[in-house]
């Protein structure tokens, strides 16, 4: 014990990078949470708590400063000019405990574009201004300028914040974020955050550029943890994984080993056993991984099992149990599971919540996605192409009731309802889709059309609930949620390339919506009083630069 222990601390000082220790923090604001009673955390507050609707208030603020600059970086030994995230890539990880308020300054250091930072998953109760999503809830951060976002991280898990500017989180603007909290199962030691995502060697802009005339271009290579190689001591550890791709949803695995899955998201779910796990972009599973197998290196697999790249068969890192020497495993090839490329299954959240049961579907539920004119992706016909110096936020603090076409604006005007959508793919290539502002309900997916009949399939009674899903190629997915949460939430997917030549990552072809909650409450919710003069500072940067807008701007 007194070994494990002190392996335990060791291993701990080398993740602290920042001013704060993680564990520091820990001691401050939770009771117990030992690795022997991880469903413990607080008087109050533990798993069985349903963090959606209650969650600790620490009275603790959390503060960082995100810097974004330009920067020549190796992440797999090539080098690239990069946008990075105080220097480093990926940026570094902001943790808190769940309940703290986290007041995080993101400064533009760049001098050829403006950003703004997305903080995924994180539900923004009351705070949709802080969403970080340009042309939506802000105007661009532009050169020189910064903004400060404060919001409660409400849930725990896992999760990653990028910027919202086009393509750019693909460039290195993307970091982890760990929100210390309860857990459906036991372990002895947090590994941290695993991203997994694939890299380019171009600038983003140049890729998108290149693809109008040379078709959909397929990333050289991934990186595990910003690198190829990442080995990590071996004892019975939590993983905390991301898919932080532009491209690519992965099927991962760890040689010899079994992931004992205990959240999916920010949901903490009945633990579950599988070899290999399905990750969509911007979907996170934290695991378990008992080290009982031989001493010896294992690789750790991220297949990409749908989209391309140059890299397929060898995205790899390697775990290592300390008490051999670190090397290659031996190379064995694995067994590779059926790329289907949608949802994993088996998941159930630990605090199961029922969705009152309809049967019909009525037209106006159908968000209908499918390829559009010149190079779109549409949803019911509709590509959405933001203007970044326009946000819906700015449009409903001088008082517009109605929006242009263009925004892809839903209203959902009443209070504490249940939405149902029903999600049909017009075409055969699945798509990310993903939620701002709520935790849906996954009633169901399927291949085919939905109909009033498929209705009976959808499980109303224990759903998934989580904030990214696959939505099958020429299927459907059924979800529902709560217009809890006043605000402009965006509804994407996430960047996911084609087979369709000359379209490329479909956000920014137009595939997102808006829905619009509530609108008439979101001045008295939230101060958007600094959001005129914010906009004002993007329009004197914008009208000067040649750099200009060539997609939907998200
Ligand atoms: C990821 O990389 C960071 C920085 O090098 C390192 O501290 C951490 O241990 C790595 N995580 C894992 C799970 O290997
Ligand atoms: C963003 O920066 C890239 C790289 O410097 C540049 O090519 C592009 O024009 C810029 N775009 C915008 C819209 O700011
Ligand atoms: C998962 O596998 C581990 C290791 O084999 C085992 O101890 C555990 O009981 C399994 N858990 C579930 C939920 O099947
Ligand atoms: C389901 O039934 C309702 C009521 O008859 C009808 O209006 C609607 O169009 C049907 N929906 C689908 C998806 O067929």
């Amino acid at each position: 014990m007194s070994f494990f222990k002190l392996l335990l601390v060791a291993l701990f000082s080398s993740f602290v990078t920042g001013a704060v220790l993680p564990e520091a923090r820990l001691q401050e604001r939770q009771s117990c949470n030992s690795a022997t009673d991880r469903a413990c955390w607080s008087s109050g507050y533990s798993i069985a708590t349903d963090s959606e609707t209650s969650w600790p208030n620490t009275g603790v603020t959390v503060k960082y400063t995100l810097d974004i600059s330009q920067k020549t970086l190796a992440p797999d030994g090539t080098s690239k000019t990069m946008f990075v995230v105080n220097g480093q890539y990926p940026g570094p990880t902001i943790t808190a405990n769940w309940g703290d308020f986290l007041e995080i300054t993101v400064t533009n250091s760049m001098t050829t574009n403006g950003t703004s930072m997305h903080w995924h998953g994180i539900v923004q109760k009351n705070t949709n201004n802080m969403d970080g999503v340009n042309g939506v809830t802000e105007c661009p951060i532009p050169p020189g300028g910064s903004k400060t976002y404060l919001f409660q991280a409400t849930e725990h898990g896992t999760s990653w914040y990028h910027s919202h500017y086009s393509f750019q989180y693909g460039d290195g603007v993307v970091g982890p974020i760990v929100i210390n909290g309860p857990a459906s199962a036991n372990y002895d030691v947090d590994l941290g955050p695993m991203p997994i995502s694939d890299i380019f060697y171009n600038q983003m802009y140049a890729e998108y550029v290149l693809s109008l005339t040379g078709g959909p271009p397929v990333a050289p290579n991934a990186v595990i943890n910003g690198t190829m190689r990442n080995p990590a001591n071996g004892l019975n550890y939590r993983l905390r994984l991301i898919n932080t791709a532009v491209d690519s949803g992965w099927y991962v695995s760890l040689d010899s080993h079994i992931f004992t899955v205990i959240a999916a998201d920010f949901v903490p779910v009945v633990p579950f056993n599988t070899t290999w796990l399905f990750i969509a972009i911007g979907q996170r599973y934290d695991v378990i991984i008992t080290a009982s197998a031989t001493a010896s290196n294992y690789w750790f697999r991220a297949e990409n099992g749908c989209g391309n790249n140059g890299n397929q068969a060898n995205i790899r890192s390697i775990f290592h149990y300390d008490t051999v020497a670190a090397g290659n495993p031996s190379s064995t090839s694995a067994t590779l599971p059926t790329f289907s490329c949608t949802d994993q299954t088996g998941i159930v959240p630990y605090v199961a919540k029922s969705v009152p049961a309809i049967s019909l579907f009525d037209s106006s539920d159908n968000l209908n996605i499918a390829a559009g004119q010149g190079g779109t992706w549409t949803i019911n016909t509709q590509a959405i192409d933001i203007a970044w110096g326009s946000p819906t936020l700015l449009a409903v603090e001088q008082g517009a009731t109605t929006f242009a076409a263009a925004t892809n604006t839903y209203e959902l005007p009443d209070a504490n309802v249940w939405v149902y959508w029903v999600v049909q793919n017009g075409g055969g290539v699945s798509h990310p889709i993903h939620l701002h502002g709520h935790d849906f309900s996954l009633l169901g997916s399927g291949s085919g059309t939905f109909t009033n009949a498929t209705a009976s399939v959808l499980n109303f009674a224990t759903p998934v609930r989580r904030d990214v899903s696959e939505l099958p190629g020429g299927g459907w997915i059924v979800i529902a949620f709560q217009t809890d949460n006043p605000g402009a939430w965006l509804h994407p997917t996430l960047m996911r390339r084609t087979v369709h030549c000359h379209i490329v990552w479909h956000v920014g072809a137009g595939l997102a919506l808006q829905f619009l909650e509530r609108a008439s409450e979101i001045p008295t919710t939230m101060d958007l009083s600094s959001l005129p003069s914010r906009c004002d500072a993007w329009d004197a940067y914008y009208s000067t630069t040649p750099d200009t807008q060539l997609d939907s701007g998200l």
